[in-house]
């Protein structure tokens, strides 16, 4: 803690992610890298992973109005400066997610309305319980929904989607590496900096404990519209590939001890709940918070 205003200060940032790992690349991946000509050449496969994006586009513009916000929240400079790397951050996730928007065939004048029609509703759900505190100005528990809820679930998925497209995909894995570097660092600071807050407000813990179980209750709803209308789509094209001996994905790739290349899209689901709510409980109990159970829908 002593070294605070180092680890998250902007030369920090500077060496590890635009000087480190994002070196040479470009939208976050190599410059010789293009979207699988399988993928361009299956409509029903390109649709489904249009639709993908759009969450993917959705859950970081959400991740930027928040991490914006709570530049001006922050009751500390050093929280300042890395909310402030943490924007750019966010910044550079929608603008790589919206360049394979436009690889993968939508026109750049019809991003948005494609956004607006696919984002999945209870995603914006999701995404409404944080910025209202965020735009109330609640530090404590913006930081703990951003950073901590938003994040911990999107660092799951882009986990995910890295393993199932690091062999057929290498472009979408590569620009998923750099974003999963990104999130691990924003989750770390979330850890760091809000533990002590909440010692010195253990008044607040109630209603931050319950925005924690909201929006675990959007997001199961979320990952359970996605997974039985993109993520069925793609796995019965895959199957069909298979059969007919295009080879796509076919080494078996283990995720949270799923076999991802094999795993129906709800073994896919369940696998992927299960491991978010498991970081939850780890990371809220490392902050000093109680996990709440999402509620299951009626
Ligand atoms: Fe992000
Ligand atoms: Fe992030």
């Amino acid at each position: 803690m002593a070294d605070f205003l180092s680890q998250y200060s902007i030369q920090r940032w500077l060496e590890m992610c635009p000087q480190g790992y994002l070196e040479d690349t470009v939208y976050g991946h190599a410059a010789d890298e293009t979207e699988p000509e399988e993928l361009l050449e299956n409509e029903e496969l390109r649709v489904a992973s249009i639709a993908l994006t759009v969450q993917l586009i959705a859950g970081e513009r959400a991740a930027l109005a928040a991490s914006s916000g709570l530049v001006n929240a922050a009751p500390d400079d050093a929280s300042k400066m890395f909310l402030a790397t943490q924007t750019l951050d966010e910044a550079r996730h929608v603008e790589i997610f919206t360049r394979r928007l436009i690889d993968l065939g939508v026109k750049k004048d019809d991003v948005n309305q494609v956004v607006a029609d696919l984002t999945n509703p209870n995603l914006v759900k999701f995404a409404e319980v944080l910025l209202e505190k965020v735009s109330n100005g609640d530090f404590i528990a913006g930081v703990v929904g951003q950073n901590i809820v938003l994040e911990g679930m999107a660092f799951s998925v882009f986990e995910l989607l890295q393993a199932i497209s690091a062999e057929v995909n290498p472009k979408f894995a590569h620009t998923l590496a750099g974003t999963i570097a990104d999130e691990r660092r924003h989750v770390g600071f979330g850890e760091n900096r809000i533990g002590s807050l909440i010692r010195q407000h253990p008044e607040r813990k109630d209603e931050v404990e319950r925005m924690q179980q909201e929006m675990a209750t959007h997001m199961l709803a979320t990952f359970a519209d996605v997974f039985s209308g993109a993520g069925s789509t793609m796995e019965k094209e895959r199957e069909r590939m298979r059969e007919r001996g295009e080879s796509l994905g076919a080494a078996s790739t283990d995720w949270h001890g799923t076999d991802m290349s094999t795993a129906t899209p709800e073994a896919m689901e369940a696998t992927l709940a299960g491991t978010v709510l498991d970081e939850f409980k780890i990371r809220l109990g490392r902050i000093g918070l109680e996990y709440r159970a999402p509620k299951v829908p009626a």
